[in-house]
Parts: structure tokens; C-alpha cells; sequence
């Protein structure tokens, strides 16, 4: 039933579209899109996409023309959400579940900040070499694994020197108090290394950005190998809530660390370039998992963040995000977490 009513919409959708003529002039552009994207549509959704892409283009000109003359600090570009509606993006790119309150026992520790910290006015972890490459969660709202595997190569880096790719579908399919490709929490991610003994890597568990349904099958779709694990911690740190500078203290003296983002504007989904920072409106809401790899300053003395995103490279700069730092953009220090090693000796 759902899926007639959704082609209806889409139908109906696409008779009106058709009637408030596409663009001719972008034809060559929409078809290069495509072509780039590997997208294919059946033939009564492609003027529904068309019109969705042009008016996300039409948005993205129009910022950027502004950016050009100073109005923004950041510039915007075309990417693969370009066929998608902000409802669509929204629902699809809604994957941490900031709310969920199951972990208020778990092994957490507050981060006790300090008054003058004698920290560094920029550190870059990527350039460190404790930072993997850019990876892409696809369709799956999955954010919450990546930014707990980004911080936990931290941590495994910081520990032995070495960098190694950590397993996202590792703990898809074992946090089984997450809620797979629905959405879920890092801590609880943190709380399954500790509990199931370790982490194995990419390369053992490589993703696939789905999830088996375990009432269907047993419980069988945890695939942890105890012998292969890579690294283990037994507790994980919590920066007091919207504290930007124990945040950036934190990044400074423990490594990348997890953050909830509020990612809801159309702007962050085509971010492209610049130091990106929306006005507050008021009325946040954390919807998504990054990682805090280090902060810096523009020649003008601008402070930013520096974001890796799951996005793939295709978004932003190479896949990272430069946001306003000082003014807690996007309520980046509301909800930011990190993984403390396990003191034990070994792996
Ligand atoms: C901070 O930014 C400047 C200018 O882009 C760059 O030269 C410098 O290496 C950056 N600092 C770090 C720690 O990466």
C-alpha cells in the first residue's frame, strides 16, 4: 500500500513539475550529473528529480553568489544529494539518536576541563597521521558507528602509534542496543568494544551498510572475531555539555572526538567550501555524527573546527567540514564523546 501511495505522490508530483517547465539550458549539466552519480531513474520519477536538482542548484548558485560578495564565509556546491528533497535528506541523513537514554550506568567519566589550559592554538590529528581516510555510510543512517570508529583510531593511535581502519559494520550488526541503519549513539558503540573485548578492522569486517534483521535470523549477524581485534577500551569521557573550550582542550590532550551536529539545513547538506556557520535559530536539534579532528584560525584570525564527515569525498572539503568555532555552530559541544583505552597490557 505504501509504495503505490508513494508512487502516486510521485505521479501527481511530477504532473505538476511538468507543467512549470524545466530548464533547458542545464540539460547538458543534469545529464554530466547523472552520468557522475551512476543515477537512473524510471521514466515517470526523472522530471521529479530533474525539478528537485534544479531548484537545489538554484539555491546553491544563489548562496554562492552572495558568498562571493562577502555575505558568507563558506561556499556551496553540487553533490550526490542533489535529487533529493530537504525532507528526504533530512529523514535519511537523521542518525543520531541523541535522546536515547540507555547508557546512564555505562562506564563514563566527566572531562574535567582546566581555567588556562597550556594547549596549542591549532592542532590537525590528520597530519599527525592519526586520522583514516574519508569513508561514505551510502543510504544506511549509520553516522553514529563512523564517529565512534573515527575517535576509537584516535585513541588506538595515540596508544600505539599505529593506524588502522576500525570496522563500522562491526558494530552495525553487534551494538545491538543501537539501532543499526536507524540510528544510534556512539556511547553505546564505545560500551560494545568494551563489552564484546575489542574492535576488528575494515579489512576483516569490511562495510556493507546493511543490516540483518535478528529476530529473523537468530542473532547471528555478529561477525566479531575475538582473536582479530585491533584495540580495546574500557570506558569512555563526556565533555560538559556546550563547553566549547573543554572541548577544544579535549581535542588538544586526548585526540579526535565524537560530536553530535545539528545537520538539518540544506546549506550543511551542500557544503562545499569555507568556514561554514548558520546563525542559531533557536531551535537545534543534534541529528547527526561527526568527528572533531582539530581546530585552527583563517589568516584573519577566524577560529574553526575541523570536521571529518561520512559523507565521502565528494562533500565538502574532501570530505571535511571547516565550522565556526566560538559560537557553538550547529550545538557542536552539546552531546561530544571519547573512548579511554583499556590500561591492560596488549591488545
Ligand atoms: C593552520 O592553518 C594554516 C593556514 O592554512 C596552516 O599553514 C597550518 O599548518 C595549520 N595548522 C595545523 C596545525 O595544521
Amino acid at each position: 500500500m505504501l509504495s503505490i501511495s508513494v508512487a502516486a505522490l510521485i505521479w501527481l508530483v511530477s504532473l505538476r513539475t511538468l507543467s512549470t517547465a524545466l530548464d533547458p539550458t542545464v540539460e547538458g549539466t543534469w545529464r554530466d550529473w547523472k552520468a557522475t552519480h551512476g543515477k537512473e531513474y524510471a521514466q515517470e520519477e526523472e522530471s521529479f528529480r530533474r525539478a528537485m536538482w534544479e531548484k537545489n542548484l538554484q539555491m546553491i548558485q544563489d548562496h554562492n553568489k552572495q558568498a562571493d560578495l562577502g555575505k558568507y564565509t563558506y561556499w556551496l556546491g553540487m553533490n550526490h544529494f542533489g535529487d533529493l528533497t530537504n525532507e528526504e535528506l533530512d529523514k535519511r541523513l537523521h542518525c543520531l539518536l541523541s535522546d536515547v537514554d540507555k547508557v546512564t550506568k555505562g562506564n563514563r567519566i566527566t572531562f574535567k576541563s582546566s581555567d588556562d589550559p597550556d594547549i596549542p592554538d591549532q592542532i590537525d590529528w590528520r597530519t599527525k597521521g592519526g586520522v583514516t581516510e574519508v569513508k561514505d555510510q551510502g543510504s544506511c543512517g549509520s553516522c553514529w558507528s563512523f564517529s565512534a570508529t573515527g575517535a576509537l583510531e584516535g585513541m588506538h593511535f595515540k596508544k600505539t602509534g599505529k593506524l588502522v581502519s576500525l570496522s563500522e559494520q562491526n558494530l552495525l550488526d553487534c551494538s545491538k542496543e543501537n539501532y543499526g541503519c536507524d540510528g544510534g549513539i556512539m556511547e553505546l558503540a564505545f560500551e560494545t568494544v568494551r563489552k564484546q573485548g575489542g574492535i576488528n578492522s575494515e579489512k576483516s569486517y569490511p562495510y556493507d551498510g546493511t543490516v540483518i534483521n535478528d529476530q529473523i535470523c537468530d542473532g547471528e549477524s555478529c561477525r566479531y572475531e575475538p582473536e582479530e581485534s585491533i584495540t580495546r577500551c574500557n570506558s569512555f569521557g563526556q565533555i560538559m555539555e556546550n563547553d566549547e573550550k573543554g572541548l577544544q582542550e579535549a581535542v588538544a590532550k586526548i585526540g579526535p572526538v565524537s560530536v553530535g551536529v545539528d545537520a538539518r539545513s540544506s546549506k550543511f547538506h551542500f557544503y562545499k567550501s569555507g568556514i561554514f556557520g548558520e546563525h542559531n535559530n533557536g531551535k537545534q536539534e543534534l541529528t547527526h555524527a561527526m568527528l572533531i579532528v582539530g581546530y585552527n584560525h583563517s589568516s584573519e584570525g577566524k577560529g574553526y573546527w575541523i570536521l571529518k564527515n561520512s559523507w565521502s569525498t565528494l562533500w565538502g572539503e574532501k570530505g571535511y567540514m571547516r565550522l565556526a568555532k566560538g559560537s557553538n555552530q550547529c550545538n557542536v559541544a552539546e552531546h561530544a564523546v571519547f573512548p579511554i583505552p583499556d590500561p591492560k597490557k596488549g591488545k
